[in-house]
């Protein structure tokens, strides 16, 4: 395996850092490499806010679902899909003439792929030196805290969080199971799975669900769609997406 495919491979949500903060080479390093992603019409419909203040790491950790090791990470990166600056400038130099196209939920789409390319090069980037992160999805609840917290105007959403921290020494990395590919890359067209190719798919999780002493006597399904997808916390997060949305006009 070539170095990059060993980075790519070898890479983990880390939510245990090093005490030692991330050095001001590195960090550019991580940012410069998100900035350098893909972006649709080289547009780069997306700005990141860079946080290193421990009382906004503190509230993030509290806000985004109470999650302690958020504030412990060395730095934050938010990615927020922007079009903001497109907007105003479109605005600014008269483009919005009567009978014109303003932007809409096609931009809002671009900018969420914009955004999110970003961002694993950044996890990337970290990985090659060293440095683990972790995804937060959280960043997209409690719409109005987190608007005001991070001082959101329109036409932006922050569709991704990361936090970036050194490996501890001699970390062990449990490299967690994914689908097994033929569920998951489809020749050609997309290939709806039957009934038996489901249960087969999902059999992995059940597995792992049910090799745990804890939960002797409990569904993998049930234990799972109760905790996550019926839970009040999706109830909630779902209520602030249409917020979010609404932020888009
Ligand atoms: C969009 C997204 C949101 C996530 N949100 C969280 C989160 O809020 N807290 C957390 O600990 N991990 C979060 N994760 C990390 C996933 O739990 C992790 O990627 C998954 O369990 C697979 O593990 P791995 O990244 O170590 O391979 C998130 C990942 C993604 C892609």
């Amino acid at each position: 395996m070539n170095e990059t495919l060993k980075t790519i491979n070898n890479r983990v949500s880390l939510r245990w850092y090093d005490k030692k903060k991330i050095s001001s080479e590195h960090m550019d390093k991580i940012i410069e490499s998100a900035i350098s992603a893909p972006t649709a019409g080289n547009m780069v419909m997306y700005s990141i806010i860079h946080i290193q203040n421990k009382e906004t790491m503190e509230k993030l950790a509290i806000s985004c679902d109470d999650q302690p090791f958020i504030k412990a990470a060395s730095d934050i990166l938010i990615f927020v899909a922007d079009f903001k600056k497109w907007n105003d400038y479109f605005k600014d130099e008269g483009m919005y003439k009567e009978g014109n196209r303003k932007i809409g939920k096609a931009e809002m789409i671009l900018a969420f792929e914009d955004a999110m390319i970003a961002s694993e090069n950044a996890v990337i980037a970290g990985e090659s030196l060293n440095i683990g992160s972790c995804y937060i999805g959280d960043i997209l609840e409690n719409c109005e805290y987190h608007k005001e917290l991070l001082n959101l105007p329109e036409y932006t959403i922050p569709i991704g969080m990361l936090t970036f921290g050194y490996y501890p020494e001699d970390y062990k990395r449990i490299k967690r199971k994914r689908f097994d590919k033929e569920f998951v890359v489809f020749k050609e067209k997309y290939k709806e799975l039957d009934k038996e190719e489901i249960k087969t798919m999902f059999k992995l999780k059940e597995d792992e669900f049910n090799s745990k002493e804890s939960n002797k006597g409990k569904r993998f399904v049930e234990a799972f769609y109760n905790r996550k997808t019926n839970s009040d916390f999706m109830e909630n997060f779902e209520t602030s997406i249409d917020e979010w949305f609404k932020n888009w006009k």
